[in-house]
């Protein structure tokens, strides 16, 4: 039977049973008699003990080379695994060279360093526990939403039309709200962010979610906090060894860090009370917070440490900041409305959200003055027919992963990262 490197390491009959094992060379150790290979296929971070004897040449043997395994299982000797393969047939698929070979055996390289080979970064320890994470939690956000079904992913073709990349499917979420209460979508978007920062990615994917009859961003920051929390609880159990080593050999404490989240409830402020906060603590400060000047970086990270590292909503934005479709709170001479984004340790926003203004003639208003009804006729009419109240949110879902993690470059969690001038891969 032709066997994953994770199924053999779990396998039950270890009774000599012959198995068939593919993979790559992660170490090779010869001695007088026996020669240990370590071979993994991304199926699992342990690696696979193979003991071939010493008629097999170890000079074909080499680190990073592909090769087919025949052999038996058995138990193990060795306390550090509980089977390994003991080979009668090796074969080389394809060879390595080890010189040229960008990575060293038993060399840990820093991930600025695997930024470097997109194209081969993968094979590392490192971003095969990063990328088998990130597939957890995109099941897991799926199963948050959509407890028992498959996913399918809707078929692309462009035609010979021009087409425009989105940067949101909130208003497609909105139309569906109308006809259906709960509804999501997890898919890439894009952004001409003009930005090198360490957050900012010009394709990342985003889960966003749109609820109809909400009351209060209230009904929306409990999702928020469900899902947020619910996914990690299921990742940290579906891959904990993958979890463990980002722990452990990326940002040691994050363990802890994720479990202090996780336990406490989040909290909440206003927008207001976030620029009063950051007043008194101006001067650790480039950009100074002021009433009406959206949030910087270094201002929500700064709220996530003074509200002791647990994440933290801040609501009701100035109205003049946000766009037309975010709900009037019609409030004081400090004009706000109900948009809420969750700061989180690490990242800082990590979540965008709003209730929707779902009141035909205060949206007709905002559209006039952003000079957009002619475009919006409709989004009108999803106000003239059975409007609803209604509101949603966007999670990034990189900065999700950075957040979980400890991972400080967003370019480190997503296989092709895409940025200002770099496409290439
Ligand atoms: O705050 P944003 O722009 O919100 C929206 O797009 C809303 N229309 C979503 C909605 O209500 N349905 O983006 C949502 C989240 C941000 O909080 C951030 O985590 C992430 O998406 N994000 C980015 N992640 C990586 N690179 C970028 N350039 C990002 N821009 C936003
Ligand atoms: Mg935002």
């Amino acid at each position: 039977a032709k066997l994953s490197v994770r199924d053999a390491l779990g396998a039950q009959n270890t009774s000599g049973e012959r198995v068939k094992v593919q993979g790559w060379i992660r170490s090779v150790r010869s001695q007088k008699e026996v020669l240990f290979l370590h071979i993994n296929d991304g199926s699992s971070l342990e690696s696979l003990q193979v003991v071939a004897d010493s008629s097999f040449d170890s000079k074909e043997l080499a680190f990073g080379s592909s090769v087919e395994v025949q052999g038996q299982l058995v138990k193990s000797p060795s306390k550090r695994q509980n089977v390994e393969l003991k080979a009668e047939k090796i074969e080389v698929v394809g060879n390595c060279d080890a010189k040229a070979f960008p990575f060293k055996y038993k060399e840990r390289h820093p991930l600025e360093y695997l930024r470097q080979y997109p194209h081969l970064r993968c094979r590392t320890n490192v971003l095969g526990s990063i990328l088998r994470v990130r597939s957890e939690a995109t099941a897991a956000i799926h199963s948050f939403f959509k407890p028992s079904s498959k996913v399918k992913v809707p078929e692309e073709n462009f035609f010979n039309v021009p087409a425009f990349l989105t940067v949101s499917g909130q208003l497609h979420l909105e139309v569906m709200s109308g006809a259906f209460t709960q509804v999501f979508t997890f898919g890439p978007t894009f952004r001409a962010e003009n930005s090198q920062s360490r957050r900012h990615l010009a394709e990342f994917y985003m889960v966003e979610a749109e609820i109809s009859f909400v009351e209060s961003l209230q009904d929306l920051m409990q999702v928020m906090e469900r899902l947020f929390k619910t996914a990690t609880m299921l990742v940290l159990s579906n891959c904990p060894e993958d979890v463990e080593l980002c722990h452990r050999f990326i940002a040691p404490g994050q363990k802890d860090r994720l479990e202090h989240m996780l336990k406490n409830n989040f909290l909440i402020i206003s927008y207001t009370e976030a620029v009063e906060i950051l007043k008194q603590a101006s001067q650790n400060f480039t950009f100074t917070p002021e009433w009406g000047v959206d949030l910087h970086t270094e201002h929500e990270k700064f709220l996530v440490k003074h509200c002791g590292n647990i994440p933290v909503f801040v609501v009701n934005y100035p109205l003049a900041l946000k766009p037309f479709y975010m709900r009037d709170n019609e409030d004081g001479p400090q004009h706000t409305v109900a948009a809420v984004d969750l700061l989180v340790p690490g990242v800082g926003e990590l979540f965008g959200g709003s209730l929707r203004e779902e009141r035909y003639h205060f949206l007709e208003q905002r559209l006039a003055r952003s000079g957009l009804t002619e475009a919006y006729q409709w989004y009108l009419d999803l106000r003239r027919f059975g409007s609803v109240p209604h509101g949603g949110f966007g999670m990034g879902f990189e900065r999700y992963l950075q957040c979980i993690l400890g991972i400080d470059n967003i370019k480190d969690v997503i296989p092709f990262p895409r940025f200002t001038h770099s496409c290439l891969l």
